[in-house]
């Protein structure tokens, strides 16, 4: 699984043959340069997931539920995900939480609409969290996430997330759960791996999180490829007379001159 937020990324996800398409609300931060994920609103999410949509036919697509659009009631996180599959064009939606989210997720599934849970290190509760930090290092802890986990396994979600907690602890749960488990900084014990496609991509030079593998250099590869473009055209190397032009009609050019 890999989070795409426009067209393109979209495109690159099906040309790779992606699995599954996550379109996260992590898209605030990495693509619109918010401060935080809690600030991009659900028609902003939408208007993101239709060009995934339209760029990735083949994998399956998920639409992240933003902070606001769920929480309040399941009648609530009920319209947003009709919302999300109606003008979204998605045909699942993600939401962060476990047991307590648990009549939530009956809900919007008792209707058809298939939820991928999301514990652990859920960004849009960060405040409370304590940070962006890692989850269930305490034995303690652990126990609550594996509760997590089967609370919303047994509500219906169809897989969960398990993001920044220790791997020892992700296998557990994987073992333990009976719905696959969605690995981000969790280990290879998970059953499958998701990544923010930005960040994998190495567009950002900023530290990226620790469990993040950059299997490109597309920041780079950009910023250099726009200075390149500037330095031609201050040195009016580019555009090349004949190559990158068009010729006048045969004959005119006399005339005109
Ligand atoms: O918003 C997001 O991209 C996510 C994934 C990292 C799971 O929630
Ligand atoms: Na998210």
């Amino acid at each position: 699984m890999m989070t795409a937020h426009d067209y393109p990324s979209a495109m690159f996800c099906e040309r790779a043959e992606l699995d599954v398409v996550l379109v996260g609300d992590s898209l605030a931060m990495v693509a619109l340069g918010y401060e935080s994920t809690n600030q991009v609103t659900l028609d902003e999410m939408l208007h993101h997931c239709r060009a995934v949509a339209r760029g990735a036919k083949t994998p399956f697509l998920i639409g992240d539920l933003p902070f606001g659009t769920y929480e309040t009631s399941a009648e609530h996180a009920l319209r947003s995900s009709i919302r999300m599959v109606q003008d979204g064009r998605m045909e699942a939606v993600k939401l962060e939480g476990g047991h307590e989210l648990a009549p939530t997720i009956r809900k919007i599934t008792s209707v058809g609409i298939p939820v991928l849970a999301h514990i652990g290190l859920t960004p849009q509760r960060a405040a409370s969290l304590g940070g962006f930090r890692v989850q269930g290092k305490t034995a303690d802890r652990a126990l609550r996430l594996i509760d997590d986990a089967l609370a919303v396994a047994d509500a219906g979600a169809f897989a969960v997330v398990l993001e920044a907690i220790p791997e020892a602890v992700a296998t557990e749960i994987t073992k333990r759960v009976g719905i696959p488990t969605i690995g981000i900084g969790a280990g290879a014990g998970c059953s499958g791996q998701v990544l923010v496609a930005l960040d994998a991509l190495g567009v950002y030079d900023r530290l990226s999180p620790k469990f993040c593998k950059t299997y490109g250099e597309v920041g780079k590869m950009s910023t250099d490829a726009l200075a390149a473009y500037v330095k031609d055209v201050r040195e009016r190397k580019f555009p090349e007379s004949g190559k990158h032009t068009y010729p006048m009609a045969k004959g005119e050019e006399d005339k005109f001159a």
